[in-house]
């Protein structure tokens, strides 16, 4: 599956063998992991093994986490995109989640949320998907108004590992009457 979605400033793209050091730089920042469990990336060698997970999931699922590229750059600067999740979270399992993580120095210039919608519309207007989901840590203020200024909904909280998660969800229809 390949995969080349652009948006005005971003391509979303497969991941490569050749994102190992942009990938590097962004999972072994401790500040991207404050949310994430607290547990960064020590060594460049734990890096192609994840590569490898998503482009399998590619294969097995028709959908992974993508690349994100700055078109102005070319400049790799993190991933977003959907994943089928097959375990169980907040009671729900074998659905479609909505995710993002960026290079900490190109935080705050709207990118998340730009990708993230180029990710919904696949899902809905693509993949025909009836609902998409996304979980954000109730203290990671930015993920949380990054899913609510592309229409999702906080349905609920939960607890995981002693930490309280929001719950979000959109459905086709609620992203069809959204406006950006
Ligand atoms: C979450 C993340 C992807 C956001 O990326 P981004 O490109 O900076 O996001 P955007 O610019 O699209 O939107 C962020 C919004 O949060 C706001 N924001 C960010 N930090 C904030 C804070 N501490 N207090 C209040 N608002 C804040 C921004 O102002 C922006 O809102 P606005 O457009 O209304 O001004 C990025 O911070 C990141 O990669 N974090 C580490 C990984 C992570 O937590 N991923 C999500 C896991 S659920």
């Amino acid at each position: 599956m390949k995969f080349n979605i652009e948006t005005e400033r971003l391509i979303l793209r497969d991941f490569l063998e050749s994102d190992v050091h942009g990938l590097f730089e962004l999972d072994s920042n401790p500040e991207v992991h404050r949310y994430l469990g607290n547990n960064p990336i020590k060594e460049l060698h734990q890096i192609p093994p994840i590569i490898q997970y998503v482009q399998q999931q590619y294969i097995e699922n028709g959908i992974g986490r993508w690349a994100v590229i700055e078109k102005s750059t070319n400049a790799f600067i993190g991933w977003s995109g959907l994943k089928l999740v097959k375990e169980s979270r907040n009671h729900h399992a074998n659905y479609y989640d909505l995710g993002y993580r960026l290079i900490q120095k190109y935080w705050g210039y709207g990118y998340a949320t730009e990708s993230a919608r180029a990710s919904l519309s696949y899902g809905f207007d693509y993949l025909n998907l009836q609902t998409i989901y996304a979980t954000a840590q109730a203290e990671n203020i930015a993920s949380n108004k990054v899913l609510q200024k592309c229409g999702l909904k906080l349905i609920n909280q939960f607890h995981e590992n002693e930490v309280l998660e929001n719950w979000y969800e959109i459905s086709q229809s609620q992203w069809g009457e959204y406006v950006p």
